[in-house]
């Protein structure tokens, strides 16, 4: 009897594994699209998730990978867009290998040229938004997950003209560092990036205010294809912060060791160049 139901009785099915995600908000442009495609070589995910508010320029970044893409158009600054991302993670329980908050812009000026709502959309995007997009995914990640959270240079010390970027900066920096303490034992790593100027989309945006000449030439721009395979490279490594260039680490030793009026003064000096 025993033996008859076990022929009839349906094979014991195993469960599917949960479909790996790789999640990449700033993924139109810039470091984020570069992360993208990086991510898209090392095939560490079967999709990829790419969020950012252009639907055409996503569709058409999804479009060059070969890893299936999903283009997930979304204002991050619109608590909405953070419940729906949270209703579809939720929705798929997709196991999320790779997370890179690069959706982020900066503003050239002083507190009376960069207007309102520039000032609290940075502060929005830059930390309300990453720390939303990092919550709603660390429930779905697990050991060897992988999270990179795109700061800056500027998070190394106060800079008069670029004050509030380089204050939310210094909180992605600050916020990452304490995160990667809480996840000790999980087996997830997180690593902050801070590059210092990277050729990008950003300088367009940052001038698009009333102070946009306050800072001159970008010296020493880097390709961001070397900075995303730096920053992976040091997120394969397990390192807290990578700075991605020597003239980065330069600052990131400045900002420890020298006094901050000084570092602001050589900041104006150099601003003006
Ligand atoms: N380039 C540099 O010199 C440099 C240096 C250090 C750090 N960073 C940081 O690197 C990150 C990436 O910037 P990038 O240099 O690659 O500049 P970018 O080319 O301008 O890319 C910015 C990305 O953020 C997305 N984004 C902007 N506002 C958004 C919003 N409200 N909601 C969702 N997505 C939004 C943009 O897409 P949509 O416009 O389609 O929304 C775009 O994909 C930023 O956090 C920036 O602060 C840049």
């Amino acid at each position: 009897m025993e033996s008859l139901k076990s022929e009839h009785s349906p094979a014991p099915t195993t469960p599917a594994a949960p479909k790996r995600v790789a999640l990449i908000t700033g993924a139109s442009s810039g470091l984020g699209r570069e992360f993208a495609r990086q991510l898209d070589g090392l095939q560490v995910a079967d999709e990829l998730w790419l969020v950012a508010r252009d639907q055409t320029t996503l569709a058409a970044v999804a479009a060059s990978l070969d890893t299936p893409a999903r283009p997930i158009a979304a204002d991050l600054i619109d608590p909405e867009a953070i419940a729906h991302l949270r209703t579809l993670l939720a929705a798929e329980r997709p196991r999320v290998t790779f997370l890179v908050n690069a959706a982020g812009f900066g503003k050239f000026g002083d507190w009376q040229t960069i207007p309102d709502h520039a000032v609290n959309a940075m502060i929005d995007l830059n930390c309300r938004a990453l720390v939303d997009v990092t919550r709603a995914a660390l429930p779905f990640m697990d050991r060897g997950g992988r999270i990179i959270q795109v700061a800056s240079a500027a998070a190394f010390a106060p800079l008069p003209h670029l004050n509030v970027y380089a204050a939310t900066k210094a909180f992605v920096l600050h916020y990452t560092r304490a995160l990667r303490w809480e996840l000790h034992g999980t087996g997830i790593t997180v690593t902050a990036l801070c590059p210092t100027w990277v050729k990008t989309g950003f300088e367009k945006v940052a001038r698009a205010s009333g102070g946009g000449s306050d800072v001159g030439h970008l010296l020493g721009e880097q390709d961001a294809d070397t900075v995303v395979r730096r920053a992976l490279g040091a997120n394969r490594a397990h390192l807290a912060v990578t700075c991605a260039s020597p003239q980065a680490a330069a600052l990131r030793l400045i900002g420890k060791v020298v006094p901050s009026c000084i570092t602001m003064a050589g900041w104006n000096l150099l601003r003006r160049l």
